[in-house]
């Protein structure tokens, strides 16, 4: 990453998404419906407020003039969004480095694909939890039933495939349940043979009243079995790369989701969370979310990066506020290991 852009953006771009994940951070579309969110930074797929795409445009052509060097587009699903391609050019052409955090769905459309190619996207992390396409189905469920596990897959082939030797980096997401734990080593391995380049097996994070909490949500009990299932995965010497060595013990630690000290946390100085209706969070905890005061809410829709994402200064903090949800934000800030060759070479 330049060192003189050292601010990387988490940009959740848009909140619609074509598949209906249960224990998607954004809720549960159906549940919205009946009831929608009431609390500050909350997220929902069928957020009303999603920034208008002249306001997105807007907001991307001040990036050239700030310290931000790198962008996780992520959503609901960014692909889908019309606005994409013009919003993809307009960061890479003010020189920062993109991932696309995609469901991997649109990478089958070829001209489409073509067209992300020609940009020059850095990075495409693409979402599947599991080698079995019923498990990965029930977590990523299409509501209309048209899309599933064969076409994340036919996408990623198809993105490997099509790429150029210079090309983008592509890897594989994976939310680690206490029902999939043993797809640690399993999707690692699965990666690898497609081709991918990075494999990032998370833990999931849900709030204790989820309805999904008490069946998916790790707990100490499972700590052996996902220290097992991570030892394996470390020591299978895929050809591709992990998060770094630390994170394993990161997740781990994170299991009872006690809330603690984030020691030196990046968030709020080198990581910023921009959500779809445009605002702008220290990072993703919800504690740190909960804990901002309205006077400190604030919003790119307007703004120019350069003001809203100064240079940091000084060492990164200690954070309080740490949440369970933090933990997914060190393979992010790890991402040198992931689009430098010499920091692959020697991972
Ligand atoms: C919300 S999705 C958005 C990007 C894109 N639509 C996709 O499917 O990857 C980003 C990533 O967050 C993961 N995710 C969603 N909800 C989560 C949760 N509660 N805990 C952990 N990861 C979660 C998804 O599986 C995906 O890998």
């Amino acid at each position: 990453m330049n060192p003189n852009r050292p601010i990387t953006l988490l940009w959740s771009l848009r909140s619609l998404c074509d598949l209906a994940c249960p224990s998607c951070y954004f809720g549960d579309p159906l549940i919205h419906q009946i009831k929608p969110p009431t609390k500050t930074g909350q997220l929902s797929h069928i957020s009303p407020h999603d920034l208008k795409r002249r306001e997105v445009l807007a907001f991307a052509r001040t990036l050239k003039d700030s310290a931000v060097g790198r962008i996780f587009v992520a959503g609901g699903e960014p692909l889908n969004w019309p606005g994409i391609l013009d919003t993809l050019k307009i960061i890479k052409d003010a020189g920062i480095e993109v991932i696309v955090c995609t469901n991997g769905i649109p990478l089958n459309r070829p001209v489409f694909l073509q067209s992300l190619l020609d940009l020059g996207i850095d990075a495409f992390s693409v979402s599947l939890d599991s080698t079995e396409a019923e498990f990965n189905d029930w977590m990523r469920p299409d509501p209309k039933g048209k899309h599933g596990w064969q076409d994340v897959v036919d996408g990623i082939r198809a993105l490997i495939a099509a790429r150029t030797q210079n090309g983008p980096r592509v890897g594989l997401y994976t939310v680690i349940t206490r029902r999939n734990i043993e797809q640690v080593p399993a999707m690692g391995r699965f990666a690898a043979e497609l081709g991918a380049d990075y494999y990032v097996p998370q833990p999931i994070a849900l709030e204790d009243d989820h309805p999904h909490h008490a069946e998916l949500s790790l707990r100490p009990e499972d700590t052996s079995a996902l220290t097992d299932a991570f030892a394996e995965l470390y020591a299978a010497d895929l050809s591709l790369t992990l998060p770094e060595g630390a994170y394993p013990g990161q997740v781990i630690a994170g299991v009872p989701r006690t809330t603690s000290t984030a020691v030196g946390c990046f968030g709020g100085r080198t990581l910023h969370f921009i959500q779809p209706d445009g605002a702008i969070w220290d990072c993703v905890s919800s504690l740190r979310i909960d804990a901002t005061p309205a006077s400190a809410h604030r919003t790119i829709r307007g703004h120019s990066a350069a003001d809203l994402f100064p240079t940091p200064a000084g060492c990164a903090s200690d954070c309080p506020l740490a949440s369970y949800e933090c933990v997914n934000m060190w393979p992010l800030m790890g991402f040198d290991r992931i689009l430098t060759p010499t920091a692959r070479s020697s991972a």
